[in-house]
């Protein structure tokens, strides 16, 4: 029987941390058993996994003190700052007392934790950090010492549900604790949880689909098959079950692994339970997962998993949680020969945007099939109204496809920033179709509209990369975009995947309109083109490299476009702020003259969006009114474009950047990979962290 020595589990702890280090972080932290027993070793640090590390080392000696587990709980985390800055204190885990009785990581925010912090405060306890999540730990021990003066010995799944109690706002969360050595809960709602199991042996667990059965008598889910369930538990402890959980969390994960025993015949098998908000960190050790839903509470003991419901038993809630096979490679999410994934997935994208098409558009005979959508797609044609509703990059690409819509489909069009969409509790109406765009599938302010529209009773629809991810599950149809695991924080082959999902979206709404006939086809050809052409586009490298060079030191930086152009320069200006810390705006050049061109001189250098298109003479006009307050524009403009050619000629100072020409509404699509590029080379030539930029989360998991 494998046995883990605390060593071994430290380092499949931060290992699992440093999976998720995309994801943004600002400190780190990790809780094993102690020294003695009954308490618990926390080890935190603000800052990366490679001090936490180094901490780790300096603080064990593992020559002289490294004790042997079969059977062991340990937890970590990542922590992106919400209350509190990043310190040691405030770093997760956090814990309910000195000896650590209630060891807590934990995502999201809870928003009563004042009024529980003055309770928690009046009744002695002393707190230690400024975050929500230190109430945690502490209502743990709060309500397990009162059970214990009640003479009630409280098993840990029903503790919780007394903490859960309490809580208001959004958790993902893990417990441990020396009153229930080897035991582990974690627990969700509206944050994201998954479990992963791995069974040495491979048997059992690479076909069980474990079901649950709803025990209405407690609302508490049990396994009902034995394949899972270990049916010598009473025996459990003393035929060494190892159970070493281990958890890693970033701003929004835990990561947790533990060892039991499943039997087969009799024999033992060996079980490890990885928990995690994300699945990059689990999938080295399995990629069989179940998905947590809000409002369980996972129990693991004695080599058993439990899932518990927290709510009582409601119409729809399903009761199983079936075992799925990840289809994450290891190597999706290393960086290869590139020095950051960031670059790595700029360069995927020839790879990342065909994936996005592959098997749904068929070029011979132009037409479209988004398997995901197709018993929907009556419905969602006859919709009153599209809202696309997203964050950050995601919101760009439902601007870059709006008029796509519009000219396709002739259904109104409403794009939303779902942060605002929902602050001002925007109408929903039944008949409306809500499309919401989202890589990581997990973002807060988007998983809350979502929410808020099914409630409304709108149709939803999930555009996402993260299968599995919360909003994917919770919509009622979608097209996941294929377009692999994205690790770098500045959101790239994503952006260029999202655009062809929902292009081919609007393709979809199109198909029995004559009248749209013509455009669709030409758009069909012209998607095929898309990945080759961004290949030749790649091939400018060293172009942007020098352009970067020249425009570094500066300050301040104006990306202009207008019509299907807009988009682009907004995302090609958050792509520089994100990762180069320089201030870039994106201005629809309409608007130039009512108040932006007061910025232009010959010194603050402008990128102009020039490709073709209906409105290219306006976009001339714009960028004739910065050449003629002497601003040398950085035009990117169609190869061997005529009018460019010899403006430039004229004004030597005026730089080109030549991309391929494809259908109006696609040509986002191209342009936007220098502008990914250049913020790539302006960031790297500065020294940044490009992978992990200041401040920023790949997954922002809270409101
Ligand atoms: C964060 C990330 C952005 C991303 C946005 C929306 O702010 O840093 O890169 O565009 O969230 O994320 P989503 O996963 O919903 O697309």
């Amino acid at each position: 029987m494998v046995e883990r020595s605390r060593k071994d589990i430290l380092e499949t702890l931060t290992e699992g941390l440093s999976k998720l280090e995309y994801r943004g972080y600002d400190s780190t932290g990790v809780a094993v058993d102690g020294d003695t027993d009954g308490t618990s070793l926390i080890i935190k640090n603000p800052g990366k996994v490679s001090q936490l590390k180094e901490k780790i080392n300096n603080t064990l000696n593992f020559d002289e003190y490294n004790p042997e587990y079969i059977n062991h709980v340990g937890i970590a985390h990542t922590r992106w700052a919400t209350h509190g800055e990043p310190s040691v204190s405030n770093a997760h885990p956090q814990r309910s007392d000195i000896n650590g009785e209630f060891v807590v990581v934990h995502n999201g925010i809870i928003t009563n934790y004042r009024e529980l912090k003055t309770l928690l405060l009046n009744k002695g306890f002393k707190f230690e950090s400024d975050t929500d999540t230190e109430c945690i730990a502490k209502l743990f021990k709060l309500f397990y010492d009162t059970n214990l003066e009640n003479g009630i010995e409280i098993d840990f799944n029903a503790l919780t549900k007394e903490v859960l109690s309490e809580l208001d706002g959004a958790y993902g969360l893990l417990c441990r604790s020396s009153h229930y050595p080897g035991e582990v809960i974690c627990t969700r709602k509206g944050s994201p949880l998954l479990i992963g199991v791995k069974s040495e042996k491979n048997l059992k667990v690479d076909f069980v689909d474990v079901e649950f059965v709803d025990d209405s008598s407690d609302d508490q889910i049990t396994l009902n098959d034995t394949k899972l369930n270990n049916p010598h538990k009473q025996k459990a402890d003393e035929e060494k079950v190892f159970f070493a959980p281990i958890t890693n969390n970033n701003p929004n994960l835990r990561y947790s692994q533990s060892r039991a025993f499943l039997s087969e015949d009799g024999i033992p098998i060996p079980i490890e339970f990885f928990i995690s908000s994300d699945a990059s960190s689990v999938v080295k050790h399995t990629k069989k997962v179940l998905f947590l839903e809000d409002n369980d509470v996972a129990h693991i003991y004695d080599g058993e998993l439990h899932i518990h419901r927290f709510k009582p038993r409601e119409d729809g809630d399903k009761i199983t949680r079936p075992i799925q096979t990840l289809e994450l490679e290891l190597a999706q999410i290393m960086k290869g020969d590139y020095n950051h994934f960031m670059q790595k997935e700029i360069f995927e994208q020839p790879e990342s945007t065909l994936n996005t098409m592959r098997g749904r558009l068929d070029f011979q005979n132009k037409s479209v099939k988004l398997g995901g959508l197709t018993n929907w797609l009556p419905t969602i044609k006859r919709a009153r109204r599209l809202l696309m509703i997203a964050c950050g990059t995601s919101y760009h690409s439902c601007l870059a496809v709006r008029q796509m819509f519009e000219e396709l489909s002739e259904i109104p069009v409403s794009i939303e920033l779902a942060s605002d969409f929902l602050d001002r509790k925007a109408p929903v109406f039944r008949d409306d179709v809500c499309i919401f765009v989202s890589q990581s599938g997990e973002t807060a302010d988007s998983m809350q509209a979502l929410k808020f529209c099914l409630e409304r009773g709108a149709l939803t629809i999930g555009i996402v990369n993260t299968v599995g991810s919360s909003i994917s599950r919770s919509t009622h149809c979608g097209v996941h975009i294929n377009a692999g695991p994205e690790i770098g924080v500045a959101s790239t082959k994503a952006y260029t995947s999202q655009y062809i999902a929902l292009a081919m979206l609007a393709l979809s709404l199109s198909d029995d309109s004559l009248s749209s006939l013509g455009k669709r086809q030409e758009i069909i050809s012209n998607l095929q083109k898309i990945p080759e052409q961004i290949k030749q586009i790649l091939q400018l490298e060293p172009q942007i490299k020098s352009i970067c060079k020249k425009l570094q030191g500066e300050q301040s930086l104006l990306l202009l476009g207008r019509g299907y152009q807009y988009a682009c320069a907004l995302e090609g200006a958050l792509k520089i702020k994100e990762i180069s810390y320089m201030h870039s705006e994106g201005i629809l050049a309409g608007e130039l003259k009512h108040g932006v061109l007061a910025l232009v001189d010959e010194n603050l250098p402008i990128i102009a969006l020039g490709t073709r298109d209906s409105l290219f003479p306006k976009v001339v006009s714009s960028i004739e009114q910065v050449i003629a307050r002497k601003g040398k524009p950085i035009v990117i403009c169609n190869k061997d474009d005529e009018y460019w050619l010899s403006k430039k000629a004229d004004n030597p100072s005026i730089e080109l950047i030549e991309v391929p020409g494809t259908s109006d509404c696609l040509q986002g699509l191209l342009n936007i990979i220098p502008l990914q590029l250049m913020s790539y080379w302006l960031a790297v030539n500065q020294g940044f962290d490009v992978d992990f930029p200041r401040n920023l989360a790949k997954s922002v998991t809270v409101e």
